[in-house]
């Protein structure tokens, strides 16, 4: 037996979340955590080797003079964190239109989703790979180690290819693994007269480009009034999906338009938002078998009281998943500790369902559940190690970074 690269001990609580890398997890089972007291992991050439209980780690695990020894007395061990709907790329702010907001004001001169297009063009690759990997880092130092990230500020096919190859060469220039989605479908650029035209262009001209360069892994559209219409999203979806990329769908964020059904019918991986769900939104979700990842600080930043309805999709038997939907429009925020807060404060969720949200069943959000999302022999090394003793005081902690260390793959990338 090689002796470890490294082990940690004597965690307060190892949070393994094991036992739902093949299906996610749902109802009740979303409350437990598998936690492990005064636990400890082994982790060889970047992987889980071995978990279980301290007393048992040195009979089991060779540890030598070469094995790094983390003690993590009176700390919570889980797995690193997984933001599985973000928009990463882009340039540009939007405060202006955030305070006019705040203040009841109209916004006036260039707003949403088109007024960062418009930063984004303009910007060149190096400076849009600047503003992500500064997002990155702050992402990791607060315990995230995989996010998806979608392209949809481009919206033009040199623009969106342009996202979808910094979102590849991201992956190679730090810690954070990056899952990308082809967001061509975010909203209707100003060369075009209408949402029927320009989904013929996502569909004939600019998806084989994105397709035959190999970028993106799934697609999404923004099915909402004012955007994308339900058939649009359909024959988007549909389209992306024949030529292998695996369909997700923004629905019901403000709306019900009948996204769900779309979900259904293309049986999305995932159906974002749902804010506004409906009782027979529900059971199109729960028919299509997708995660419904749920983005409180969307409604937080926006000053509204319509959040997604968490105890009736979980109630529901529906896998639930929470992000950041870090943008510049509705939500800003990169921690998904503060998600976890939110979660528990605004959508009724326990702290554990919460950390199960964004884990394992985030991890099988971005197909992904086979590799990482829990603490289990075999599984990438993504660890966080968080400088409290309980889980229930990472969330308990609004707005704090509770995180000490992270290990992606195996190396110690943040050490608080
Ligand atoms: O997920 N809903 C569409 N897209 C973003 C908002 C993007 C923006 O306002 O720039 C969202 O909320
Ligand atoms: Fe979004």
């Amino acid at each position: 037996m090689l002796p470890a690269d490294l082990v940690i001990e004597n965690a307060s609580e190892l949070l393994t979340i094991r036992g739902a890398s093949s299906r996610p997890k749902t109802g009740k089972s979303m409350s437990s955590l598998g936690i492990i007291r005064d636990g400890a992991v082994a982790v060889s050439s970047g992987k889980i080797s071995w978990v279980g209980a301290s007393d048992r780690l040195r009979g089991s695990v060779r540890v030598g003079p070469r094995t790094k020894v983390i003690d993590a007395s009176g700390r919570v061990v889980m797995p690193g964190l997984i933001d599985c709907h973000t928009h990463l790329v882009f340039a540009g702010s939007r405060e202006r239109e955030w305070l006019d907001r705040l203040s009841g004001r109209r916004s006036r001169g260039a707003t949403g989703i088109l007024s960062t297009v418009s930063a984004t063009r303009r910007a060149s690759d190096s400076e849009l790979t600047k503003l992500a990997l500064a997002n990155l880092g702050s992402m990791l130092s607060s315990g995230t180690t995989t996010a998806e990230a979608k392209s949809g500020y481009g919206l033009s096919i040199r623009d969106e290819l342009r996202i979808l190859g910094i979102l590849g060469r991201l992956g190679a220039m730090q810690p954070v693994e990056i899952v990308p989605t082809f967001l061509g479908a975010h909203a209707v650029p100003g060369e075009f007269d209408g949402s029927a035209s320009y989904t013929r262009f996502v569909i004939d001209d600019m998806l084989p480009r994105v397709v035959r360069q190999g970028i993106a892994k799934y697609c999404d559209v923004f099915c909402e009034r004012g955007a994308f219409t339900a058939d649009e999203s359909l024959d988007i979806l549909r389209a992306c999906k024949a030529e292998g990329l695996k369909p997700r769908i923004h629905t019901d964020e403000f709306s019900d338009i009948g996204g769900t059904d779309v979900a259904n019918k293309v049986h999305a991986a995932s159906a974002d938002h749902l804010d506004a769900i409906t009782q027979d939104g529900v059971r199109n979700i729960k028919a299509a078998g997708s995660i419904a990842v749920l983005m409180p600080g969307v409604p937080f930043f926006l000053c509204s009281d319509a959040y997604a309805d968490a105890r009736g999709l979980i109630d529901a038997g529906i896998p639930v998943a929470l992000a950041t939907d870090f943008n510049p429009g509705t939500c800003p925020c990169l921690s998904l500790q503060f998600i976890v807060s939110l979660a528990c404060i605004k959508l009724g969720m326990s702290p554990a369902e919460a950390l199960s949200a964004v884990t394992i069943n985030a991890a099988h959000a971005i197909g992904m559940a086979d590799t990482i999302g829990s603490i289990e022999a075999g599984k990438q090394a993504d660890i966080v190690i968080m400088d409290v003793g309980d889980h229930r005081l990472v969330p308990y902690g609004i707005a704090r970074n509770s995180v000490r260390t992270v290990i992606k793959r195996g190396r110690i990338v943040v050490q608080g």
